[in-house]
């Protein structure tokens, strides 16, 4: 897809891409994203994210590491923290099952199909076959407003490549095989594993890539005070 030319439209041509094509990454675009994207605030410059960049082989071997896994289902799933709070009702429960049934329905996966639900989930751990993963971390002694600058620095990163003409996904669905993850690349025992990003060339003609995502309107999420 053609790079953007304004933050309002990298923001708007920016979307969870889940088919790349098989087109490679100029790492010297990367490292220039990663060195920009150094300029993300953060409360009192605390910089707290970390991040491994990872492709080829190495990416290769990470993806054998959980195909190895996934038989076992759930008793393989080791998340360091909550990927949902287990409370999730109302609107944010409803957003949450409404992207996903559209995504289903994009692929016409139906909500029986139980299997064909699964395969689509498991191509997360393949990065949805992205040639670049980025695994994200950063110290555990650092609370919500930190995991918030981490955040905000991913959500830079995201906006320059887009700039860059490239897209991205993040996953938090890596953190449910952080023991794997941790098996290829040395992240710091004293590092909690958030998510990975998966990088490349989306495939424009997907239908995963081209089914619309319902945002709330503005008027329920913002509140103006003061103003006539
Ligand atoms: C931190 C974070 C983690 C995410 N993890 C996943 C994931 O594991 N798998 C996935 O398919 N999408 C994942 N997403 C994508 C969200 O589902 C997506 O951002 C949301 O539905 C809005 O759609 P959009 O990004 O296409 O605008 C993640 C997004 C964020 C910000």
């Amino acid at each position: 897809m053609s790079a953007s030319r304004s933050v309002s439209d990298a923001v708007a041509s920016r979307r969870s891409i889940r088919r790349f094509l098989p087109e490679p990454v100029d790492p010297a675009v990367l490292r220039g994203v990663l060195k920009m994207a150094q300029n993300a605030p953060s409360g009192g410059n605390v910089q707290p994210w970390h991040a491994h960049v990872l492709t080829g082989e190495p990416l290769a071997r990470l993806f054998d590491a959980v195909a190895a896994v996934l038989p076992q289902g759930r008793a393989a799933h080791a998340p360091e923290y909550a990927v949902y709070p287990p409370e999730l009702s109302g609107r944010y429960a409803e957003r949450r099952s409404g992207v996903g049934e559209a995504m289903y329905a994009a692929l016409n996966i139906a909500r029986e199909d139980k299997i064909g639900r699964l395969v689509q989930f498991a191509a997360n751990f393949r990065a949805f076959e992205a040639p670049v993963l980025m695994l994200v971390h950063m110290p555990r002694t650092m609370g919500p407003p930190q995991w918030s600058d981490t955040g905000m620095w991913l959500q830079t990163v995201m906006l320059l490549l887009r700039e860059a003409g490239l897209d991205s996904c993040a996953q938090e669905a890596w953190a449910i095989y952080q023991r794997q993850i941790r098996a290829v690349v040395p992240i710091p025992d004293d590092h909690v594993f958030f998510c990975g990003l998966a990088i490349g060339h989306r495939d424009a003609e997907a239908p995963i890539n081209r089914f619309a995502v319902a945002r709330a309107p503005l008027d329920e999420v913002v509140t103006w005070v003061g103003f006539a």
